[in-house]
């Protein structure tokens, strides 16, 4: 099966071309093109603005598919994100991937960009053919996903059965760290931005107060990052104060606890609801889990509950937003379809809130 995979909810324009094949045991997966375009445009506005967004994938979708067709026949399914992301940056997918649909007298999968993110640790590091073996993983598994624009933890049943468990009830944690880089002057994404400074901390790096880490003894599996993004910013203007600016070892010390406090909570979280589901394998997606101090965090409590191999983050090229994830995640959702009825017609619509 031949499929070619679009992503546009948000400043990735992403378009790749998969080809599966499956026996009784085993899927066998060759990338033939995975293109991922993020825009620059955004960085100067400190935040992705979704006209610009809208304008660049019209832009980039027809250059990037034509750089993948100029040596590949015309696919069996084309799958595209449907949500959750920016309304009218999904669009210029669903309407790109509809039209070519119609040339090519094939049929448009919508796919849910959260499952592609919680089936992206499929993909090992740095390979272009891989197989999957047909359990995917040992069931029931958690989810966390963290981005830019969710905080979710959702318990999956089976592969496209999912219930979410805990979100955060206001920010999510990616767009507290970008919202934490801002308030230290520093570019968009400030994810990686406030992990590069974490890391330069050391016990010459001025103390400072202790940041609150919200929710964490809740009986909830929820999450809450906009008081912990609020105290950021008052520490910080009570620094500016005293000193006439935030001293770049003062940002260190904020960078780091900031991390400690968001490492602490999403750990304490995803160990609860991990032991409470009783689940047996642990998922970790989404653009924030390009985090190692969070990652290891997670991985070092979880291995006191799972096996170590039971635990999954990203290929590091596939943390962020990408097609190939929405190609996997269209794949299975394809098999899963097909036993219902042999006619794909879907009415596709963006929606910008789409649910697991
Ligand atoms: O999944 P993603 O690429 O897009 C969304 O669907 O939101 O996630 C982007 C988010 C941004 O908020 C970015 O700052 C954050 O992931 N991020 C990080 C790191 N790398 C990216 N946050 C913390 N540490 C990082 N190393
Ligand atoms: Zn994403």
């Amino acid at each position: 099966m031949k499929i070619l995979a679009i992503e546009t909810s948000c400043d990735e324009t992403a378009i790749c071309y998969l080809e599966m094949n499956s026996d009784q045991e085993n899927i066998r997966v060759i990338i033939q093109h995975n293109i991922i375009h993020t825009q620059l445009e955004h960085i100067e506005y400190g935040g992705v603005f979704p006209a610009i967004a809208k304008r660049e994938h019209q832009i980039n979708l027809p250059i990037i598919l034509e750089q993948i067709m100029q040596n590949q026949e015309i696919p069996d399914y084309i799958c595209v994100t449907s949500g959750p992301g920016l309304e009218p940056a999904l669009w210029c997918g669903i309407t790109f991937a509809q039209e070519l649909g119609e040339k090519w007298n094939i049929p448009v999968i919508p796919v849910n960009h959260m499952e592609g993110h919680i089936l992206s640790i499929l993909v090992p590091e740095k390979t272009t053919e891989f197989t999957i073996p047909a359990e995917l993983f040992p069931l029931p598994a958690l989810a966390l996903l963290i981005s830019g624009g969710h905080t979710e933890l959702v318990s999956v049943k089976n592969i496209g059965d999912y219930a979410i468990i805990g979100k955060t009830r206001d920010d999510a944690v990616g767009e507290a760290f970008d919202k934490v880089a801002r308030i230290l002057g520093l570019p968009y994404p400030g994810g990686p931005e406030i992990a590069k400074l974490a890391s330069q901390y050391s016990e010459h790096i001025p103390k400072i107060e202790n940041l609150p880490r919200p929710m964490l003894h809740t009986p909830d599996y929820d999450f809450s990052f906009s008081g912990l993004k609020t105290a950021t910013l008052y520490l910080s203007q009570d620094i500016t104060k005293e000193h006439g600016t935030i001293p770049d070892d003062y940002k260190i010390s904020i960078a780091h606890e900031f991390e400690q406090a968001a490492a602490e909570v999403i750990t304490k979280k995803t160990m609860k609801a991990l032991i409470d589901t009783g689940s047996q394998t642990l998922i970790i997606g989404g653009g924030v889990s390009a985090n190692r101090t969070i990652t290891q965090s997670l991985i070092q409590k979880a291995q006191e509950i799972i096996p170590r191999e039971n635990i999954h983050t990203p290929s590091k090229e596939l943390t962020g937003d990408n097609a190939l994830m929405i190609g996997l995640a269209g794949y299975f959702k394809i098999i899963r379809d097909k036993q219902k009825s042999s006619d794909f017609n879907y009415e596709i619509r963006a929606d910008g809130n789409l649910s697991l």
